[in-house]
Order: C-alpha cells, then sequence, then structure tokens
C-alpha cells in the first residue's frame, strides 16, 4: 500500500495537513535540538517514508552542529518511498543515509542510535510492542525515542468537525489524487485502532522505556511520545 501511494505522497501530506505536517516535523526536531547539538550523535528516522523527518532533523542538526560528523539514517521497508527519500537529498549538503528495512527487525547493532524519531509510522507497525523492544535494543543507554503520531482531538465541537474532515474530506481527497482509496480511508480507520496516548504510556514503560511522556499538539490532532533507553 505505502509502496504504491508513494509517487502523490508528499503532494497529499501537506495538501490535507494544510502543510501542518511540515510544522510538525520541525517542531519535533527543535524539541531534540540538544541531542542534534552533539557533534558524534547518532540519529534514526524510523518509517521514514519520503524522509522529510530526516530531512527536518537533518536542518536541526547543521543549526544546532558545531561539527557535521553526525550520523542521520533512515529506515522504511517501501522501496519506492526510499528512491524519493534519496532522490530529495542527492545533490544537497545534507548527509543521510536510507536503509531498507523492516522496523520490527532492524538491521542495526545493539545501542546504535542517540535518538530513534518516528513520524506517523509507528502506528503502522503489526506489533507494538514488538516494535518498542526493537526500539528499545537499538537505543543506546540514555537514547531518546519520539514517536509523532495523530490522535483524537479535545474539545466536543473541534473533535467533530475534525471526525468530518478526516472520516469523510481526507478519504476523498486522497482517492481522487492519489488513485488509490483503500490507502486513505486505511488512515483514518488506523488513528481510530491506535491505542490513546495513556495507553501508549503504559505500553512504553512495559517495554522498557523510562522518563516516558506525552505532549498533545495542535488542539490534540496530533501527540508527541517520548522516552528514553534506561541504564
Ligand atoms: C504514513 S508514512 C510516514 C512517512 C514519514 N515518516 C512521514 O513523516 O511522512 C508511514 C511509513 O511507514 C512505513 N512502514 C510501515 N510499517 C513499517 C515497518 N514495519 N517497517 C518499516 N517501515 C514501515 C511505510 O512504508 C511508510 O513509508
Amino acid at each position: 500500500m505505502f509502496s504504491r501511494i508513494a509517487p502523490r505522497y508528499d503532494l497529499l501530506n501537506h495538501l490535507l495537513s494544510l502543510r501542518f505536517d511540515v510544522i510538525w516535523r520541525k517542531r519535533l526536531a527543535h524539541r531534540f535540538a540538544d541531542i542534534l547539538a552533539r557533534p558524534d550523535a547518532r540519529v534514526l528516522d524510523l518509517c521514514c517514508g519520503t524522509g522529510d523527518l530526516a530531512l527536518a532533523l537533518a536542518d536541526a542538526t547543521t543549526a544546532y552542529a558545531a561539527s557535521k560528523s553526525i550520523c542521520l539514517m533512515g529506515a522504511d521497508f517501501a522501496h519506492p518511498m526510499l528512491v524519493r527519500a534519496r532522490e530529495k537529498t542527492a545533490g544537497t549538503c545534507r548527509r543521510l543515509e536510507f536503509v531498507e528495512a523492516d522496523a520490527l527487525s532492524l538491521p542495526f547493532a545493539d545501542a546504535t542510535f542517540d535518538l530513534v524519531a518516528t513520524a506517523f509510522g509507528f502506528r503502522n507497525l503489526v506489533n507494538y510492542a514488538a516494535g518498542l523492544r526493537e526500539l528499545r535494543r537499538v537505543l543506546a543507554v540514555g537514547g531518546a525515542l519520539a514517536i509523532l503520531e495523530f490522535a483524537e482531538p479535545r474539545g466536543a465541537l473541534f473533535r467533530n468537525l475534525f471526525r468530518f474532515y478526516f472520516h469523510r474530506v481526507l478519504p476523498a481527497v486522497g482517492a481522487v489524487v492519489s488513485g488509490h482509496a483503500q490507502a486513505y480511508s486505511y488512515l483514518p480507520e488506523s488513528v481510530a485502532r491506535f491505542p490513546i496516548p495513556s495507553e501508549l504510556v503504559e505500553l512504553m514503560e512495559r517495554c522498557g522505556f523510562g522518563d516516558v511522556a506525552f505532549e498533545s499538539w495542535t488542539s490534540g490532532i496530533v501527540t508527541l511520545h517520548t522516552g528514553c533507553a534506561p541504564p
């Protein structure tokens, strides 16, 4: 499904979110400025799609890091998404590497990364606990996990408006522009099935993460979940 929608993925992302997706990824990157300021930081964009979070992290890196030896990688299992990610970074000075991999079985050694961040990708894993355990494995001690996901907005009026948009308008526009109706009806369905923030906090703690917290952005349309890998 993700491979099929890759050609129009960025266009639809920006169109359907009114470019809020760009702001959300930038905000996530700036939230981890302390890690991105380390000259030797190792950072993974998990379920990177066409690489927009990796690019936001790279831009934040050049803003913060004194040295450019930082290691920034993206991983995704949909090859056409990675082709686009590589096209977007080719010819730029950003040093990014994109790897074809399943989030549930990553080709990285234990304790490889100081930051694993994922935007709108984690929700799609078939087993959240297995995914969290795998992310815990590849994080170095003290490393941070950031999961950015859609959620149900706060406030009855806004929630109802959002539901109408998310369940009616978005699938219709997505179907016409992408030509793949199923992918854009899957989106609201998968968000409805996703654990609410307090449930994900509990699961992250059970899977070995410390300092687990979440914050709601843009009236609760998205939630940033954070945790760290304790010793
Ligand atoms: C909605 S897109 C998000 C892409 C990107 N992170 C962004 O911010 O636009 C979800 C991505 O997760 C990837 N994905 C889903 N399950 C995965 C898995 N088990 N392993 C690797 N990638 C996965 C899909 O291929 C897709 O590119």
